[in-house]
């Protein structure tokens, strides 16, 4: 094991410290007193790369793309449903699969899919690792927001860390709530031979529970797409009655029946979530066997995606504020893309025009830096300004970035370009360079 990623290891436990201190859940029995650090062994498997986004807290940014989609989630539900977004990502096995009723040989569990810090605690796969412990802490109606972890393909919508929202909401049997609007989405045939109902519950307790789940989570999904349309520049283009959903059967080891619910968007269908009725024997092991209840989880890149039209997955991580800047609390904007590559800056001064001939006009300066630069230039901002104390005139310096979308610029291309720009502006402008 290199030192380096020893380093991050403990670099993980002070978060621990910290988390806890601030009063923060640390859902998953993680002892931080008793195991003072994750001594690696062969299971080990997590890399520096891995674990330096651990703590980033993406969905805890209230403008970040992240963030505001939780928010959105957040508000549908309201303030029934207690809310979790500091839950450390580190857990035990147990808690990841066997909690959930994975099978021992489930492919899920192996160091090909899962990251391992070793063979007794691994970064979580998704935010049904916590149902079990929220349930036994008394969660009736949670909702938990969380960074997960999994080895995976690598491509434009696939990253090794992604977020998720969990929701669970349980009734006593035989007292189970009708939803507030009834779900329409079309539904499968409902709970057949591969997609059961559980014998341990009353046929119209489990329906009732199916039903609720799927008013809710179709209701959850009309709520976002109509939060992105009254934001949206376009926002026409879709409103929430438009949104399309159909339920497909599903099969997770910790519910049943278990459905997908599917959009359809940009001419095909986008599986966004999965859900279920929550197994019996899960309540009962959470002490609550009296319990009947659905459980939800939402992949939030995706959507986000969509809804924001990012193009790629990467970028959620990006720290360059022109794409953090894109972005406001509980608005949903459409990305602008900007160029990767870098930008040179240079700075040009001028006296303005004597008051008697005519005012200068700072789009005269924009336009003829257009016109010597074309789409090479990113931005023209006025950083300095004074009034000579003697003479009364007026000097302004502004600072022109330039930056080519699709390629490396020169030194020379751009100083020729500004010289130009110099050349021209005397006349175009009436300014006197200095
Ligand atoms: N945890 C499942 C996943 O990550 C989603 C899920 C959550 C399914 C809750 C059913 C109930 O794919």
């Amino acid at each position: 094991m290199d030192q380096r990623l020893l380093q991050l290891i403990r670099r993980m436990q002070l978060l621990h410290h910290q988390m806890r201190a601030r009063g923060m859940p640390l859902v998953g029995r993680l002892n931080v007193c008793r195991c003072r650090l994750y001594p690696p062994d062969a299971q080990t498997n997590v890399t520096r790369s891995i674990l330096s986004r651990v703590g980033r807290g993406l969905h805890q940014q209230p403008a970040h793309p992240l963030g505001i989609m939780a928010g959105f989630i957040r508000e549908y539900f309201g303030a029934r449903y207690a809310y979790h977004d500091a839950i450390s990502p580190i857990v035990s096995p147990a808690a990841n699969f066997e909690s959930l009723c994975f099978p021992a040989d489930h492919p899920g569990r192996s160091r090909s899919d899962s990251y391992y810090l070793n063979r007794d605690w691994m970064l979580r796969t998704h935010t049904s690792a916590h149902q079990a412990e929220l349930i036994r802490g008394g969660n009736d109606r949670f909702l938990l927001t969380a960074d997960v972890y999994r080895r995976d393909e690598i491509d434009r919508t696939h990253y090794p860390v992604f977020h998720q929202v969990e929701g669970v909401c349980l009734f006593p049997q035989h007292a189970v709530e009708a939803p507030s609007t009834p779900a329409t989405a079309a539904s499968p045939a409902n709970a057949c031979d591969t997609n059961p109902r559980q014998p341990c519950y009353r046929r119209e307790d489990s329906m009732a529970v199916e039903e609720h789940l799927k008013a809710s989570l179709e209701g959850m999904v009309r709520h976002l797409f109509a939060r992105a349309a009254s934001h949206s520049v376009d926002g026409a283009a879709h409103t929430s009655s438009e949104v399309q959903m159909r339920w497909v059967d599903a099969y997770f080891p910790f519910t049943s029946p278990s459905y997908e619910l599917e959009v359809w968007y940009n001419e095909q269908w986008m599986e966004i979530l999965g859900c279920g009725v929550i197994n019996h024997s899960i309540l009962e092991r959470a002490g609550r066997p009296d319990a009947i209840g659905w459980a939800f989880g939402i992949g939030l890149e995706r959507l986000a995606m969509a809804l924001f039209r990012i193009p790629d997955i990467r970028l959620f991580w990006s720290e360059d504020a022109r794409f953090l800047g894109q972005f406001s609390p509980a608005k949903v904007t459409h990305f602008r893309p900007f160029s990767p590559y870098p930008s040179c800056t240079k700075d040009i001064s001028f006296w303005l025009p004597p008051a008697t001939t005519a005012p200068f006009h700072p789009n005269d300066l924009f336009e003829l830096v257009r016109d010597m630069a074309g789409d090479l230039v990113e931005d023209v901002k006025l950083v300095d300004q004074f009034v000579h104390p003697k003479t009364g005139r007026e000097s302004h310096c502004y600072r022109i970035m330039y930056r080519s979308m699709d390629r490396n610029v020169t030194n020379e291309e751009i100083n020729d370009i500004q010289a130009r720009v110099r050349e021209h502006a005397p006349k175009r402008l009436q300014v006197e360079l200095r």
